[in-house]
């Protein structure tokens, strides 16, 4: 047999052809997550006996098993045996960390067709996500329940709750709202955290409707209001604290603009503003927040923004950022107030 030098670099086409095909690596992720194979890896098992669980043909899966071994989610200490990797633990479902739903999400044909017509937002600067959905992102999800429900599970499993509860002290506030907050996994942990914080969440109507057991089961419901609503109308006034956690990212300049206005409205002048979401900055260590840029612009047609990016929005809607810290997880938390 004649093999190759080890100590000859890797071909640029072999190089680029890998990178190219790396998108098949989160889909061949994203099915093994839909068929429940991370959550029956408990110990080393067989191609054959993990496709009879889930109800798959063996041949057809070992070829996703593979690729999730290639992408170090799996391991393969033995032929055709596979494990699950410390990194694959976070895509079982009862992992405190799970990002299962997040990865079901990714892998979802909405996605899918919107990078299919990317070149039209690369052309245009125009959001594609409309084109083969006729309708923007979160109009989609108004009509679309099962989409959108996967996608609340995926916010809520993805929030960005320890880093709050690390990067803000609530105990002067006697008053929280929560804006775009989701089915408010996010305040139901900040309201269990201080007994006596009441709070108030605001999201679109078929969002807040299925909020309700996220604070029954954090056992503050008694504290909550929930008021369903869109953050370009006026939204609750009076709060000790205002939250917009991933919300900012999600939208352009111009919008972003009118939802800090909303928000500035109601609050007092010794009201804080409290902003989580990726604020790309030098401490990243991954790839991710760019990522995830371009997965804002290609279906929001929004960016993220780095901290001075944040200071200049502010700016131009009388406000000020007084601080922020960033984790480890590329999450920031800011605090801004009125000037
Ligand atoms: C990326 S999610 C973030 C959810 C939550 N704050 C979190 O950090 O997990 C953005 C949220 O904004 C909400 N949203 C979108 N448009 C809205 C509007 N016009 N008014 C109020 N909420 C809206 C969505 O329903 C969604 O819950």
């Amino acid at each position: 047999m004649t093999s190759s030098n080890a100590a000859e670099p890797v071909p640029a086409t072999l190089r680029v052809r890998e990178l190219m095909t790396a998108g098949l690596l989160s889909h061949a992720i994203g099915v093994l997550c839909d068929l429940g194979v991370p959550d029956i890896l408990d110990a080393p098992r067989t191609h054959e006996d993990i496709a009879k669980e889930v109800d798959a043909h063996p041949e057809g899966l070992l070829s996703f098993l593979r690729a999730a071994a290639a992408a170090g989610v799996l391991a393969e200490p033995a032929p055709r045996t596979f494990e699950l990797t410390e990194l694959g633990q976070v895509l079982r479902a009862d992992d405190p960390r799970s990002i299962k739903a997040m990865c079901s999400l990714t892998c979802r044909d909405e996605f899918s067709r919107t990078w299919s017509d990317s070149l039209h937002t690369a052309r245009t600067g125009e959001p594609s996500f409309a084109i083969g959905h006729g309708a923007s992102f979160f109009e989609y999800m108004g009509s679309h329940r099962e989409f959108a429900s996967l996608f609340d599970r995926a916010m809520q499993s993805s929030a960005a709750v320890d880093n709050l509860l690390a990067g803000y002290d609530f105990s002067g506030a006697g008053h929280v709202v929560d804006v775009g907050g989701g089915r408010g996994t996010m305040l139901a942990a900040v309201l269990k955290r201080y007994p006596t914080l009441r709070g108030t969440l605001v999201d679109l109507p078929h969002v807040v409707g299925n909020a309700r057991q996220t604070f029954v089961d954090a056992g503050v419901a008694d504290r909550v209001t929930l008021v369903p609503g869109s953050f370009f109308e006026p939204v609750p006034e009076g709060g000790d604290v205002y939250l917009l956690s991933r919300v900012i990212g999600n939208w352009n300049d111009e919008d972003s603009l009118r939802i800090l206005r909303t928000v500035r409205t109601a609050m007092r002048p010794d009201s804080e503003l409290v902003v989580v979401g990726m604020m790309p900055s030098e401490n990243d260590r991954t790839h991710y927040p760019q990522q995830l840029d371009l997965y804002m612009f290609a279906l929001l047609g929004a960016r993220l923004r780095s901290y001075a990016e944040y200071q200049d929005l502010f700016a131009q809607v009388n406000m000020r950022a007084i601080d922020w810290s960033n984790y480890p997880d590329s999450e920031s938390v800011l605090r801004a107030r009125v000037l």
